[in-house]
């Protein structure tokens, strides 16, 4: 089934940053802090590594199984995995890609915004923040330029193909977060306020926990680390057959969750620093402002009180989540564009021109029809989409998918696979105890 002339990544380390490029992004740097500080803090974290480790990360190592045994795009990935049931699971992938397209299509919109913000704190920076003001002020076409904007950069690098495109600008950007995100976090540390939010975030309010916040904690497990949207699927078809896929995914997994925490290091201190300062970021009735308001008003507030300074932290507070949001969109635009390239035999460059245009025209309807759709878009693809189909698929892998294909599979890149307690355990955790936990805290 493989093609020779098929794309790979060219080494491990280049796929490493390339998945956990996908797997970091806005749902780590915004999302989990977020979350964590309107659910209790600690508590919160605690639930969500819980989740990481006993859902998402079994769920990681099945859909870059599938995508690697499968060795192309989603959909002929999962027929492969049943060639009896190739309708079924030919849907199974299409209707991944349709929800990673779905994603893209708000998350572009919110991408957008942080390029505005960017931008601005950039001309604050030179002495002209009169001139910036369009770029953070709501509005319909202010919206459109910058969604369109960060869409074209996203299909430029996707254009450039798996090597040359995704794992370059991956390896390129990843070390840059790491190393912004580190010093803008201790940056962070010296200021006054700061100690309040690490309390928070540190010392577990056990009264907080509650059925609601296994489920928060769980979709934001889900989203994280990218699942039930096929994009793992998708780049594990670009694996080559020696490398060790338990092992690759813990790696990119602990990637993703360090990142989760460090940014709850930064954000959560920020926002007290913030309050500090003079910036409400409780409401009147004492709960958190909205996640929205945390991000695109209560540190631009902060960075204003801080002065000069406060600008040039913003800059490289907003260039951190661009690349954040960055590696992570073009893991999802790859999804359609390997179906659309492999099935309908188009070019790369037509793929991406045509559906990144379709995923624009989607963006631009939610964004002209912002109040009845963007919320309720984000609804139907994280809350109901992802977790449904991430179901579907350990259900493919733990039922239906032979055995010994999968262990045959797996020894490739992991000899002595058979006799590690990973093998003992992960086949029934996938069978049984990952679909139960799913239908349990999603009925809860
Ligand atoms: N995981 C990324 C984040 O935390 C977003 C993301 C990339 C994603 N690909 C995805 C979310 C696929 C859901 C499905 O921001």
């Amino acid at each position: 089934m493989a093609s020779s002339s098929r794309s790979q990544f060219t080494s491990r380390f280049g796929f490493i940053m390339a998945a956990a490029g996908s797997a970091v992004g806005l749902g780590n740097v915004w999302g989990f802090p977020t979350q964590a500080a309107s659910n209790g803090g600690a508590v919160f974290l605690i639930v969500y590594l819980l989740m990481v480790f006993l859902l998402a990360f079994p769920m990681l190592v099945a859909e870059l199984t599938i995508g690697r045994y499968g060795q192309a795009n989603s959909i002929r990935s999962f027929r492969a995995a049943w060639p009896k049931g190739k309708v079924p699971m030919m849907a199974l992938g299409i209707v991944g890609m349709i929800v990673a397209s779905l994603i893209l299509s708000f998350y572009g919109i919110v991408a957008g915004w942080l390029m505005g913000s960017f931008a601005e704190s950039g001309l604050t920076l030179i002495g002209m923040k009169q001139q910036g003001l369009w770029l953070t002020t709501y509005s319909v076409p202010r919206n459109l330029v910058l969604m369109i904007a960060f869409m074209l950069l996203t299909m430029y690098v996707v254009r450039n193909g798996v090597a040359q495109g995704i794992e370059k600008w991956s390896t390129r950007l990843m070390p840059v977060l790491f190393v912004l995100f580190i010093v803008l976090t201790l940056y962070i540390f010296t200021q006054d306020g700061a100690l309040e939010g690490l309390k928070m975030y540190l010392v577990p309010d056990f009264s907080q926990l509650t059925p609601g916040l296994a489920v928060s904690a769980m979709g934001q497990a889900f989203f994280s680390l990218s699942l039930g949207v096929c994009v793992m699927t998708t780049y594990g078809s670009y694996l080559p057959k020696n490398t060790n896929i338990p092992k690759t995914a813990a790696q990119v997994a602990l990637i993703d969750t360090g990142v989760a925490f460090i940014a709850g290091l930064m954000i959560l201190p920020a926002m007290f620093v913030a309050k500090h300062n003079g910036v409400e970021i409780f409401s009147d009735s004492g709960a958190l402002l909205n996640s929205d308001t945390l991000v695109f008003t209560v540190l631009p507030a902060m960075f204003d009180s801080m002065g000069m300074i406060g600008a040039f932290v913003g800059v490289i507070f907003f260039l951190l989540m661009i690349i954040a949001a960055m590696t992570s969109s073009i893991s999802m635009l790859e999804v359609p564009v390997s179906c659309v390239t492999e099935e309908l035999k188009l070019s790369r460059t037509k793929a991406v021109l045509v559906i990144g245009g379709i995923i624009i025209a989607i963006s631009a309807t939610i964004v002209c029809n912002f109040q009845l759709l963007f919320g309720a878009v984000i609804q139907l693809t994280t809350v109901y989409s992802q977790p449904i189909i991430a179901l579907l698929i350990t259900l493919t892998v733990g039922w239906i998918w032979n055995r010994h294909q999968i262990l045959a599979e797996l020894k490739q890149g992991y000899p002595e696979l058979e006799n590690s307690w990973f093998w003992k355990i992960w086949p029934w955790y996938v069978r049984i105890i990952c679909p139960i936990l799913m239908l349990m805290v999603f009925f809860t």
